[in-house]
């Protein structure tokens, strides 16, 4: 058995991996997640409180913290989530994205050189990171591969970007054994409802607007978060100390296309009239900067690991609008007066 860290585990791809590790594994997974508007506990408390896992709470730039967790656990992983990671945020904001994504990922860096320093090879350190460092794809460019040239565009982009680059500094420096992902847009159960999918299927429910910015036409490459978490449990097993690896869905969809297919399982599901949902759609000011288009080619991660997905994305639409119908509670609980603050902050004006 071996003892996994697990930053930003109580969020939505770390509460999803955390779930299904105690699943598939028996690895000993300790979570540090500063549960900030992101992180919710109530997504990995039932195995908190069968102790299937232990939960800190903590902030990962905290050096005393970190260091602590070191000390008192023997890692042999560390599979680092936790980040501030909404881009609109990222614009209204930029500063704590500093802190969290580049300061955070620094301090994790340096607590595991110096816990592993006489054990480098039975030890790996997964940085999970984003498509969205290399920037914008024309229509008619080939997908974003490991060479693709580092561009981001948004603060959030260019915080993920400075966290990758020390992920590498610190292999090629100092032989911290480290792989890097960089994955494309997920969709799954326990998002945070900020983000395009949960938004759309919430306010569709609801009977609200449903904000699509500028004209819709922008592509992004999707992937079941199941997929994403099934592709880094192989990473851990099997991939290469110093090397990078893309994830992704291979399915670009306009965000059009997207809000689209919610509002049609959403009338499904609620036995209205087609096109009810569709008239909630309404065009609002663009997002500044704003990506035209991420396609990901995750050749390399296929050939090493033997890896594909598994969920198509058509067809999960549905199951995953019936899951936050069920789980409205879950829904209910997070969007709070701060969530409604933002929402004005952000759609008010536009
Ligand atoms: P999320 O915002 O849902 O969760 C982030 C988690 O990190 C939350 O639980 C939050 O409380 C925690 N956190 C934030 N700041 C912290 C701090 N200073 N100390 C400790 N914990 C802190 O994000 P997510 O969508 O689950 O993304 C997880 C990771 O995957 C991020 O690094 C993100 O860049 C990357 N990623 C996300 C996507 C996507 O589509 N969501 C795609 C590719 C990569
Ligand atoms: P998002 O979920 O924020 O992910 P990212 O910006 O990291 O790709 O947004 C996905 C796409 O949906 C992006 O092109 C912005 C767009 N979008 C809207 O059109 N309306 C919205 O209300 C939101 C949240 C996003």
């Amino acid at each position: 058995m071996s003892t996994w860290l697990v930053t930003g585990g109580a969020g939505f791809i770390g509460s999803n991996f955390v779930r299904r590790a105690v699943r598939e594994t028996d690895n000993h997974l300790v979570v540090i997640d500063a549960l900030t508007y992101a992180g919710n506990l109530r997504s990995i408390a039932d195995l908190v409180e069968q102790r299937r896992i232990t939960f800190e709470k903590g902030d990962v730039c905290d050096v005393e913290i970190v260091r602590a967790l070191f000390t008192k656990h023997r890692f042999d992983r560390v599979i680092h989530f936790a980040a501030e990671s909404h881009v609109d945020r990222s614009i209204l904001g930029p500063l704590p994205f500093i802190r969290t994504n580049v300061e955070g990922t620094a301090n994790l860096l340096e607590a595991a050189r110096s816990a592993w320093d006489r054990r480098p090879n039975d030890v790996l350190f997964l940085h999970v990171s984003t498509d969205e460092v290399y920037g914008s794809l024309d229509p008619d460019d080939p997908p974003f591969n490991e060479d693709s040239p580092y561009r981001p565009n948004s603060p959030y982009a260019a915080s993920k970007a400075a966290a990758d680059h020390m992920a590498r500094a610190w292999c090629h420096t100092y032989g911290l054994p480290v792989v890097v992902s960089n994955c494309s847009n997920n969709y799954g159960p326990l998002q945070f409802p900020e983000k395009l999918i949960p938004l759309m299927i919430l306010n569709a429910m609801e009977g609200r607007e449903l904000p699509v910015y500028g004209d819709g036409g922008q592509v992004r490459d999707w992937l079941h978060v199941e997929d994403h978490c099934q592709a880094l449990l192989l990473l851990l097993e099997r991939g290469r100390p110093g090397a990078t690896y893309v994830i992704g869905g291979e399915c670009e969809r306009t965000n059009l296309q997207i809000v689209g297919r919610v509002c049609e399982c959403v009338d499904h599901l609620l036995e209205r009239e087609p096109g009810t949902s569709a008239r909630l759609i309404r065009h609002v000011t663009d997002r500044p900067g704003h990506d035209r288009r991420y396609a990901m080619d995750p050749s390399r991660l296929r050939t090493e690991t033997g890896w594909t997905p598994r969920f198509a994305l058509e067809e999960s639409l549905p199951d995953l609008v019936r899951w936050y119908f069920d789980h409205r509670q879950w829904a209910d609980e997070i969007r709070t007066g701060a969530y409604r603050d933002f929402y004005d902050q952000l759609y008010g004006n536009r």
